[in-house]
This record gives C-alpha cells, structure tokens and sequence, in this order.
C-alpha cells in the first residue's frame, strides 16, 4: 500500500513539474527567431528543458510531412503548423516525427493556455456569432472545419490575417485537434 502511495506521490509530482508551455505572441502568428533560423507559431504547446537568464531552452514534438523536412506540424494531418525552420536538418526527424529544440525569450512562452491563444479565440467569439451562437470548435475535425471555415469566412467578412488566426484556432480545438477548451 505504502508503495502505491509513494507512485502517486512521484506521479503527481511530475505532473506538477511538466506543467506544459506555450508560445505566445502579442500580435500575429509568427514568432522569427533569426539567429536560430526558426520560425516558431502562436499557441503551440512546448517542454522546457532549461532556463537562464530571459531565454528558455525548450522542445517542440510534432510531425513532418514526406517532401519537405523544414515543417513541424502537430498532428499527422499537416495542418496545424507548430514551426518551420530555413532550412532541412534543424528538425529532428524520425519517421515521421520531428523535434526541434530552440532557445526562446521568456517573455514569449505562458502556462496560460487560454492567454495562448486569445487571439484566435477572441476573433472567433467576435467575428463568428454576430448570427448564429458560438458553434462548439471540437465538434467538427480539423478537414471539416477547412471546409466549413472556407464558407463562413465571408459571411463573417474577415480579413487574412484574421483568418490566419480564427482557422489556427479551430483546429488546434478540433475534434482531432491537440487541445481542449476546457483545459
Ligand atoms: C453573416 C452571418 C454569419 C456569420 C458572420 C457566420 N455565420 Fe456561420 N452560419 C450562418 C448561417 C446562415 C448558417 C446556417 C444555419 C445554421 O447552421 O445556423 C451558418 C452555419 C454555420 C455552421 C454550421 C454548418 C453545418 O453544416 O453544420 C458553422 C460550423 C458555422 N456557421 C461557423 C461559422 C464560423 C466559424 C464563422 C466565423 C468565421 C461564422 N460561422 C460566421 C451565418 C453566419
């Protein structure tokens, strides 16, 4: 019994210390990091390996596609892109999977999901119930919302760039997304 209770203890514990990271930018998508030639997209969920001073050090797990080895998805689909890099070889790649490790500045990571990704949630709560309610992200996969979104951006008179941000949401949220709302 005393065993048991000291795995949960550890499991807790560690638990605790992965609490996950995300990238987070104050305007727009991309976040350049020029002198590591990587480009890394809002939201996206990270592991923190080491800290010093105002820059993380931190681990990016996705997949990539066949053809081109500088893109960093998060699922298998392809169409939530995580990171791109300049170019081949600064993602890891096994099989299909890839795994960058970047320095980050501080100011750019939060454990706040929903600070995460405000951007897109707050557009979507905006620009898309002004004439039906909110309708529910994770009921509809990451294809179905491509086609759904491609109809309903024009009813909802958006720009690109909000675009950019409202379909990154949806699919982060989706069915077969990487993300819960009620996280
Ligand atoms: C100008 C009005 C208008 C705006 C703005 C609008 N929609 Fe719609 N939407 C409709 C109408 C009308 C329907 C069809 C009736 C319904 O399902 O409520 C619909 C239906 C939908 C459906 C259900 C389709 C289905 O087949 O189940 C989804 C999902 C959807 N909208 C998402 C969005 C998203 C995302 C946005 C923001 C980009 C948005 N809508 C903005 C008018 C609008």
């Amino acid at each position: 019994m005393r065993f048991f209770i000291s795995i949960l203890i550890v499991c807790i514990f560690s638990i605790g210390l992965q609490a996950k990271l995300y990238i987070y930018i104050e305007k727009g998508v991309e976040l350049p990091l020029k002198n590591q030639q990587v480009t890394l997209y809002s939201g996206t969920p990270i592991d923190k390996i080491s800290a010093s001073g105002d820059m993380v050090k931190v681990k990016l797990s996705g997949f990539v596609g066949k053809k081109d080895k500088t893109k960093l998805f998060a699922t298998k689909n392809l169409k939530l892109l995580l990171a791109s890099a300049e170019k081949p070889g600064l993602i890891k790649i096994k099989g299909e999977k890839g795994q960058l490790v970047v320095n980050v500045p501080k100011k750019s990571l939060t454990s706040d999901m929903e600070e995460a990704w405000a951007n897109g949630s707050d557009l979507f709560y905006d620009k898309c119930t002004k004439c039906h309610h909110a309708k529910i992200v994770e009921h509809h996969s990451m294809q179905d919302w491509n086609a759904l979104f491609g109809s309903m951006k024009y009813k909802a008179k958006t720009t690109k760039e909000q675009n950019v941000e409202i379909l990154r949401f949806l699919r982060a949220f989706a069915k077969d997304g990487i993300l819960k709302e009620s996280d």
